[in-house]
């Protein structure tokens, strides 16, 4: 049974007794996440979303430390390549079978510029996406990264039976309550986790607003702290 975990902001982990996956791993400098870096004893791929700063995060700096492979666009790829990481490059609406399962790129409607890096180089413009993860063969888990409402989402919720949907809800940059419960309404998860909110002050939200919606859908809504896990 894989367990999720959560670092705060958009940040998890997804593990199983083989196999080890972050999704947006920042963890250095997020102001709400409890674990350290030095803390983290395995990491096999990272699924990164984009290139902002509050995504990209420890990716480069765990991929080293563990010769882990960064899941991402063909744009990102390149970039981590020439930086001697590995990388499996992707593009939207494609999947690909991994070791843990298979991953297919969801579309995200979100900026497109990459942050500055601690060393002055700036990541290439790359499209952001989202991924759904159907992890061994039966559990699916949806990352939407960065993103507005879009109503192909209804048919993610038509073509896959999600068991958790990791979903924005902080506003300003991405989804609000409002759009994010209706979201939940096109995913049909079964549980939806609320991220990407109170990491900073002009994406404050309440998340317990986001489970009164969902959970009035009949779903199930699980609101993480920042270093809480559970199975899946
Ligand atoms: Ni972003
Ligand atoms: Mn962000």
């Amino acid at each position: 049974m894989p367990s999720l975990k959560y670092y705060g902001h958009s940040a998890f982990r997804i593990e199983d007794e083989k196999h080890t996956v972050f999704i947006d791993p920042f963890i250095s400098g997020n102001p709400v996440c409890t674990s350290k870096l030095e803390d983290i004893r395995k990491c096999d791929y990272i699924l990164l979303t984009h290139a902002h700063a509050d995504h990209y995060g420890d990716t480069e700096a765990l991929a080293k430390k563990f010769d882990a492979t960064v899941i991402c666009t063909w744009e990102l790829a390149g970039w981590f390549q020439r930086r001697m990481v590995k990388a499996h490059p992707m593009s939207t609406g494609g999947s690909f079978a991994f070791p843990f399962g298979r991953v297919k790129v969801t579309l995200a409607f979100h900026g497109v510029g990459g942050d500055p890096r601690p060393d002055g180089s700036v990541p290439p413009p790359n499209s952001p996406v989202g991924y759904l993860v159907h992890w061994g063969k039966n559990k699916v888990l949806y990352h939407a990264g960065d993103t507005a409402l879009f109503d192909e989402m209804k048919l993610y919720g038509e073509q896959h039976e999600i068991d958790v949907a990791c979903l924005p809800i902080g506003d300003n940059f991405t989804m609000g309550v409002e759009d994010a419960s209706k979201a939940a309404e096109f995913l049909k998860a079964k549980t939806c986790v609320p991220m990407h909110y109170n990491t900073f002050e002009i994406i404050k939200a309440d998340p317990l607003n986001f489970a009164f919606h969902v959970e009035k859908q009949g779903a199930r809504c699980k609101v993480m702290s920042p270093g809480e896990k559970f199975a899946f």
